[in-house]
């Protein structure tokens, strides 16, 4: 990952400068509310170094003369200005937060939209894990660089300074040598900071490799415990949890050491102001004019003064490790695995379902086509079934007729129009699919039969599981249609999520069904169920059937053979078996099967 990737940390600031300005556009339209926070910040600081002078001027006039006339409107002064410091840090702070929050909203849900554009062939490829990795802890990261990044950085450089003058004018020979102090602060400071980072960094490398291995294991909990495989996953989990555990403690030893010495080196600053300006003090008071009071003053803007000295060190941490969060997020975002739309796109008044494949050829890996060479027509309204053995390329076809993939050569048309010109959405409304693997989603059998399709109503939905039998199923659950499906349809078996896939589409009813079927093996109650809900599906439309069972096959118009991407016979049930081909010994060999 990058922040391990010693390459991606070299060409840092030019890198830095160019990531910042692709921030911009986010940013830009928050300007008004973080101009706000600055002005907030700045003000908190100038009251936060009123106080100071005000109690500096109660210590000249009162108690070092013994006179209490007037003492009562500087402790009011104090009052007020304390009460704005409060409520001018909450505020700044809260709007430089709101500032972020609303920027990082823009940028998730650019992020999201870019990750559903990209292409099947982009997702294919992509560990999911590292794409929920970015749209999460990636943009925490940035939301860290917004609360201690460039506003409360600049505002506390501008309290810096105004301290620095402050002091000066209070006292210049004392000011010169406590400053000594300030680099060797810095410089300490700066060595912690590099271990403190270092340790930081292989914890965040533990925490994802703790992350990747318990998403594994969890997903696959059902293999582990039918394969006895707990104690040597448990053994591999105790060494990444115990690699954590380590970087963790590392982290949190040189964090602890650098924030006790800064705290001492403050506090030796304040012993030398206390030595050398109370020496002054008792010695020449007229000539150095330095009061009880100044002193005071001095001290309290000293310890103000190192305050966000040592956090300035921990902003530009946080800063850098935002740097690297933004590059990933924006490598993310200038992949451009994106299925081309048609310049001119055409779109047909109404879907009559008459598909063509002419010489397509098409391999995921484009030197090792899985397809070669496939032509075949789909007559409108035909039931025309696929087979083969498995790994043939079935599934692709399918895959290329919905355009999740494009093909390499040849061409595939859908009443006469090319694929690729007709706008991707009107394509795959126009085409019904039944996935081979089902994906149910979190919420109840009919939002899955929904698929939040706003234009299908409530009723329209139950009428088109009801045709499918998708009653008889489910009165068997306690909830009946509201019954909720957990993650991926865990609680209910193929046949089920198969009759809900079949529902969806018929919900829809598009002009053509593209229907993969699951190689599992069903009871033959549920086969004649799914077998009735089929013919309902298919009747009136173009339907392209991938089957694997025998009794799908037995009622279409036609069946397709592919073989290692090749389509090698074609003809009715009949024919075919006439022919005694390859479709015939297929049969054959699941005849034996079932007989
Ligand atoms: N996303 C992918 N990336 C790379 N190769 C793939 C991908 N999907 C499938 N393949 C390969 O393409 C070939 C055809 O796969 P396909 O899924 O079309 O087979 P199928 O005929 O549907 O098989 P089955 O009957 O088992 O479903 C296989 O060799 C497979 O390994
Ligand atoms: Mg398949």
């Amino acid at each position: 990952m990058g922040r391990g990737d010693p390459r991606k940390r070299a060409p840092r600031r030019g890198a830095d400068l160019r990531l910042l300005r692709r921030l911009w556009p986010f940013v830009r339209p928050q300007g008004g509310l973080l101009l706000a926070s600055l002005a907030l910040l700045l003000g908190t600081s100038a009251a936060a170094l009123a106080t100071t002078w005000v109690l500096k001027l109660a210590i000249e006039r009162h108690f070092e003369t013994d006179t209490g006339a007037g003492l009562g409107v500087l402790l009011a002064w104090f009052c007020v200005l304390a009460l704005l410091e409060v409520v001018g840090r909450a505020l700044g702070t809260w709007t430089v937060d709101v500032a972020g929050q609303n920027a990082l909203l823009r940028l998730r849900s650019t992020l999201f939209r870019h990750l559903q554009a990209l292409s099947s062939a982009f997702h294919d490829r992509t560990p999911t894990g590292r794409l929920v990795g970015r749209v999460t802890t990636d943009i925490e990261a940035l939301q860290e660089m917004f609360s201690s990044g460039v506003v409360t950085i600049l505002a506390d450089l501008i309290f810096l300074c105004a301290t620095v003058v402050l002091l000066f004018s209070l006292q210049w020979k004392l000011t010169l040598a406590v400053l000594v102090v300030v680099p060797l602060l810095v410089g300490l400071t700066l060595w912690m900071r590099v271990r403190v980072r270092a340790a930081y960094a292989k914890m965040i490398d533990s925490r994802s490799r703790l992350n990747a291995f318990l998403h594994e294991h969890i997903v696959g909990m059902a293999v582990v415990q039918m394969f006895t495989r707990e104690r040597r996953a448990r053994t591999g989990f105790d060494g990444i949890s115990g690699d954590m555990r380590d970087a963790q403690l590392r982290s949190v030893w040189w964090e602890s050491a650098l924030s006790a010495s800064t705290e001492k080196l403050s506090h030796l600053t304040i012993a030398l102001i206390l030595a050398y300006g109370g020496a002054l003090l008792l010695d020449a008071p007229a000539a150095t004019g330095l009061t009880l009071g100044a002193l005071f003053a001095f001290i309290d803007y000293m310890r103000k003064f190192f305050v966000p000295l040592n956090d300035l060190s921990l902003k530009v941490t946080v800063l850098q490790s935002a740097m690297t969060a933004a590059e990933r997020i924006f490598d993310l975002l200038d992949r451009d695995d994106f299925l081309p739309e048609p310049a001119s796109p055409i779109v047909p008044p109404r879907t009559r379902g008459a598909i063509a494949f002419d010489g397509v050829t098409f391999g995921y890996d484009p030197a090792e086509p899985v397809l070669r060479g496939v032509s075949f027509q789909v007559a409108c309204g035909e039931r025309v079934a696929i087979v083969g053995a498995t790994g043939g390329g079935k599934t692709t076809l399918l895959k290329l007729l919905t355009r999740l993939y494009d093909v390499q050569e040849g061409s595939i048309t859908l009443d006469g129009v090319d694929v690729r010109e007709l706008p991707l959405s009107e394509l795959r409304s126009r085409i019904g699919i039944v996935p081979q693997d089902v994906f149910l989603f979190g919420g109840d059998v009919l939002h899955n039969v929904r698929l939040g399709h706003p234009e299908i109503s409530e009723a329209e939905a139950r009428a088109a599981a009801d045709r499918l039998h998708l009653d008889e199923v489910v009165k068997r659950f306690p909830l009946g249609y509201a019954e909720p499906v957990r993650e991926r349809g865990a609680n209910l078996s193929s046949g089920e999520r198969q009759l809900i896939a079949f529902a969806r589409v018929l919900a829809v009813a598009p002009a053509v069904l593209a229907l993969d079927e699951a190689t599992s093996q069903v009871d033959s109650q549920s086969e004649h169920l799914l077998q009735t809900a089929l013919h309902e599906l298919t009747s009136g439309r173009t339907s392209l059937i991938i089957a694997h069972r025998l009794s799908t096959v037995r009622d279409v118009d036609r069946i397709l053979v592919i073989e290692r991407g090749r389509l090698i016979e074609e003809g009715t049930h009949e024919e075919l078996l006439r022919e005694g081909g390859a479709y015939a010994r297929l049969h054959e060999l699941q005849f034996d099967e079932n007989g």
